[in-house]
């Protein structure tokens, strides 16, 4: 029992009370991980999953913001940070102790304890899945992660241009690296849906990204769209729209790439301990 080949990965026993945590993480900045990480978490818990959003993005928090809860100030109850509830899904982010416009100048033992406190001294309850929205890069966050919590795996997020697609390359490297299972790669801002006609575009070229995950050996979760409903979203802070009102077919998409996912999360075997 205790010996696997290494191709087939141990799914690891997650915090107590939590049975998977995934990473969203690039190693490049601004290609959409907050977007992604949001979305996957309102979309698991509208599939009546319990969710958990932890917004590890300490240089600059954006998860308040896409959720509409920029104010919001989280209980802290015997020495435990209570997260924040949104229709559901439970959040905790450095925006909620840090005031936004505020620069967070952390150095590197400052950010190990933030997150070791973020992932064990945060009341989660009981979660089917914590999704954690990372920093851009290979730094400090993942590190301090990969070697504090036992995570399910890392999600890769990309855009489709070579430059973005190299950056993903980098990810992979550190993630195996850290012997952090990958998940698999997401491409977002991929093709565009003309609002007045339907159509598609391929700003960037097609099938570019799908290419490099059969070259990288990793899994391909899907593609999402370049689209005005998600940065509006976003920016409005109602992230569930897209899946309620699935504007040009990109609710089906964020769907499509959850359900790949699950199939990756289910084809590792859960640890026996
Ligand atoms: N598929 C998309 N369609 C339209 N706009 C998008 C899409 N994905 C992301 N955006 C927009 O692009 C901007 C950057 O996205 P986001 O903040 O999610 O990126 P990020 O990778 O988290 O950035 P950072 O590296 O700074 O953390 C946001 O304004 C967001 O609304
Ligand atoms: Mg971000």
């Amino acid at each position: 029992m205790s010996r696997l080949p290494s191709e087939h990965p141990i799914r690891p026993q997650a915090l107590s009370g939590i049975k998977n945590i995934i990473v969203v993480g690039s190693g490049k900045g601004g290609v959409g991980k907050s977007t992604i990480s949001t979305l996957l978490a309102v979309g698991l818990t509208h599939q009546g999953l319990r969710v958990g959003l932890l917004d590890a993005d300490i240089y600059g928090p954006s998860i308040p913001q896409m959720l509409g809860v920029c104010g919001a100030q989280p209980v802290v109850r015997a020495d435990q940070i209570i997260p924040v509830d949104v229709a559901g899904l439970q959040v905790v982010s450095i925006g909620f102790l840090v005031a936004p416009e505020k620069a967070v100048i952390w150095r590197g033992p400052m950010i190990h304890n933030t997150i070791k406190q973020f992932i064990q001294q945060v009341a989660w309850g009981d979660l089917d899945y914590l999704i954690v929205d990372l920093p851009p890069g290979t730094g400090d966050v993942p590190l301090t992660l990969a070697q504090t919590i036992p995570m399910t795996g890392a999600v890769i997020v990309c855009t489709p241009q070579a430059v973005a697609l190299a950056d993903a390359l980098r990810a992979t490297r550190m993630y195996r690296q850290l012997n952090v299972q990958i998940l698999g790669l997401i491409e977002n801002m991929s093709y565009f849906i003309a609002p007045d006609t339907g159509r598609e575009y391929d700003l960037f070229g097609k099938g570019g990204a799908e290419l490099a995950t059969t070259q990288m050996q990793i899994p391909f979760l899907g593609s999402i769209p370049i689209n005005i409903a998600i940065r509006l979203s976003g920016d409005r802070g109602a992230p569930m729209d897209i899946f309620e009102k699935d504007p040009q077919g990109v609710g089906q998409a964020v769907a499509l790439v959850i359900k790949n996912l699950l199939a990756q999360v289910d084809s590792i075997p859960p640890s026996v301990l």
